[in-house]
């Protein structure tokens, strides 16, 4: 492995894992893929445009003679495919490109790396592929996929054509499914991000429904060190589970929140709960712990460093805030807002 093509590598995750295989590996070429949707952000690889190890394409995952120009030009021998459309809501608003990305664009990426004998195709998928998760119980990697949203069904379709490739041709996969990563760079739609900042400037926190859903939030850099101890020494054909073990009330996240910003919990609305919304997901670790990676971050302390980044770093996101995301925003909250009291 040398020469890693990071497809979606302009987005929040993407962008962290290239740093942090930039820091890591003096000896690694990366070229990141990206179509630059809404969420691809160039800012978020300002750390690393200088590094002469490093190289930018502009493409879509779904362009076939681009994926092969990229994979021949640059001598590709492993991919990481981070590329797809990753917002629950947006899904339920428009399926269409979750689907363009995940299920063919996922196949485009496959039938290249099969042409071309990649060393290592690397599926970075999520624990929503498991569905919603009964109290007492954690999702193991061989448990049924039972997405129940169409980004989640997106992604589930995506983990099944990467299982097709290893089984039908040996093409060399590995899958991660990771839970609801934190950290710099992540689009303000998602919820951290977005209650951070909305706190920030005095705006209302939109909880969907009572608030208790359970989620698993983990530090972006702990889920980019487990996917490159993955690449290095998973077990091809496997998929593994990264997360914390320990999940959370959306509520207790909030309240963090609000205590690392030191912000009142005022802020709060109950909103319209979103269509469908999983109430809880939780994911036994057991598989990547037994590899030798144990997260650095506490869920608590992924929320806080976080809040401290946003707090810190308006540069980053206030001109995305006042861009497209105003539109969007005033579509997905607009009328829910309206309708909702404040809770105190
Ligand atoms: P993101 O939305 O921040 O970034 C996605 C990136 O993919 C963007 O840079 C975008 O421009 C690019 N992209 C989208 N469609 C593309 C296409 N057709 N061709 C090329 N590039 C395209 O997403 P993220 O939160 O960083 O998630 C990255 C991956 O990790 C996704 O596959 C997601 O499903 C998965 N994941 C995310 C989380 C999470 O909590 N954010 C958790 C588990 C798994
Ligand atoms: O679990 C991994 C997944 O985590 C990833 O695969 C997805 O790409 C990523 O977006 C994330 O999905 P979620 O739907 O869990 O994340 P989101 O930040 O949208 O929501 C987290 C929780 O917060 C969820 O229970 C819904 C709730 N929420 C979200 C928003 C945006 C609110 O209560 N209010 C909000 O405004």
């Amino acid at each position: 492995m040398k020469n890693i093509m990071v497809t979606g590598g302009a987005g929040f995750i993407g962008s962290n894992f290239v740093i942090h295989m930039l820091e890591k590996y003096d000896d690694y070429q990366i070229v990141v893929y990206d179509k630059l949707t809404y969420a691809g952000n160039m800012d978020n690889l300002l750390d690393v445009s200088d590094d002469p190890r490093y190289t930018f394409v502009k493409a879509d995952i779904c362009d076939a003679a681009a994926v092969e120009q990229a994979i021949q030009q640059h001598n590709i021998d492993t991919i990481v495919n981070f590329a797809a459309e990753t917002h629950v809501d947006r899904s339920i608003m428009n399926p269409d490109a979750f689907i363009q990305t995940s299920v063919y664009g996922t196949y485009v990426l496959l039938e290249a790396a099969r042409k071309f004998g990649l060393e290592r195709y690397h599926q970075i998928s999520t624990d929503e592929v498991y569905g919603h998760i009964p109290a007492g119980y954690s999702s193991v990697e061989t448990d049924n996929l039972e997405p129940r949203s169409p980004y989640a069904a997106s992604k589930a379709s995506a983990d099944l054509l990467v299982n097709a490739y290893w089984v039908t041709y040996q093409l060399p996969v590995t899958i991660t499914r990771g839970s609801n990563n934190i950290g710099p760079f992540q689009y303000p739609e998602k919820v951290v991000p977005l209650f951070a900042t909305n706190a920030i400037d005095g705006e209302p926190l939109p909880v969907y429904g009572d608030g208790r859903q359970m989620r698993e939030y983990q530090y972006v850099r702990d889920h980019c060190e487990a996917i490159d101890l993955v690449l290095h020494k998973g077990v091809l054909g496997e998929a593994y589970n990264i997360g914390t073990g320990v999940e959370m009330e959306n509520l207790a996240m909030v309240e963090i929140l609000l205590d690392e910003l030191r912000l009142s919990s005022d802020l709060i609305r109950h909103v319209a709960d979103r269509p469908g919304h999983d109430r809880r997901y939780s994911l036994d670790i057991g598989k990547i712990r037994a590899l030798g990676w144990r997260p650095r971050h506490s869920a608590e302390e992924a929320i806080r460093v976080t809040a401290r980044w946003y707090r810190d770093n308006e540069w980053w996101w206030r001109k995305i805030k006042s861009g497209e995301f105003k539109a969007y925003y005033q579509a997905q909250y607009g009328r829910r807002l309206q309708e909702a009291a404040p809770t105190n």
